[in-house]
């Protein structure tokens, strides 16, 4: 059952986990941008990048992102994990992390330039996950990116009613302004973080938008 408790332990085993390839991706994509950016106009300030993080959970997104020199807003329905992120993040970190519990269904989520979702959209119903998904794409304007990992239709969750699991194709219609710059699609009989069989399907992706 996964309740408090359950996201507990989660957060338990996560917390040291390394960063997901999708949000390390996309820092590097940003890091490329900017240092062509700095090359064309020496002098110029250097840009702080600005994230916000949906479903943060321990935070493994959120500090590499703050390691990498953004500022990060993360956000997770559970008190639990705004316990988990801040205990494991540096405390020179700190400054540049805000943390709010919020549910993803309703929060506002402010302009940036990355919004960053790991393994957090499955667990909004239909209605929840596309007003989230409206939500995401007005917070990023071309140039902007939208990093995740994302349950697709084959993943064992998808007959849960409490949660939404697209097909692959509803995801890339719903990117059509953007340039997909990663889509890797994975199925396999695999564990959750907590040891339990689970089959999985899933996209990770970084797509950048162009209008
Ligand atoms: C599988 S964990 C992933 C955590 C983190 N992104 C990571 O990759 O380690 C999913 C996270 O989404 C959060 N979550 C689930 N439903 C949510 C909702 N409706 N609103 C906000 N957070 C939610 C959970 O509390 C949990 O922290």
């Amino acid at each position: 059952m996964v309740d408090s408790d359950y996201w507990r332990r989660y957060y338990e085993v996560t917390a040291e986990r390394p960063a997901w390839g999708t949000v390390r991706k996309a820092i590097e994509l940003f890091r490329e941008e900017d240092a062509a950016a700095a090359a064309a106009h020496p002098g110029a300030p250097p840009r702080r990048r600005f994230a916000v993080d949906l479903g943060c959970g321990a935070g493994r997104d959120a500090r590499e992102l703050l390691r990498a020199g953004w500022r990060v807003l993360a956000i997770d329905n559970e008190p639990g994990a705004r316990t988990a992120i801040e205990a494991a993040t540096e405390p020179e970190l700190r400054p540049q992390l805000e943390v709010r519990v919020g549910d993803l269904g309703g929060v506002e989520i402010p302009e940036c330039d990355l919004v960053n979702a790991s393994v957090s959209l499955q667990f909004l119903k239909d209605q929840a996950f596309d007003a989230t998904w409206g939500r995401i794409m007005a917070a990023l304007r071309p140039g902007a990116r939208f990093a995740a990992m994302i349950f697709l239709d084959r993943d064992e969750s998808a007959s849960d009613p409490e949660m939404s699991c697209p097909p692959p194709e509803r995801i890339q219609d719903g990117l059509i302004d953007f340039q997909i710059e990663m889509w890797v699609e994975k199925e396999e009989d695999s564990q959750s973080a907590l040891g339990e069989p689970h089959h999985m399907h899933l996209v990770e992706l970084v797509a950048r938008r162009l209008r």
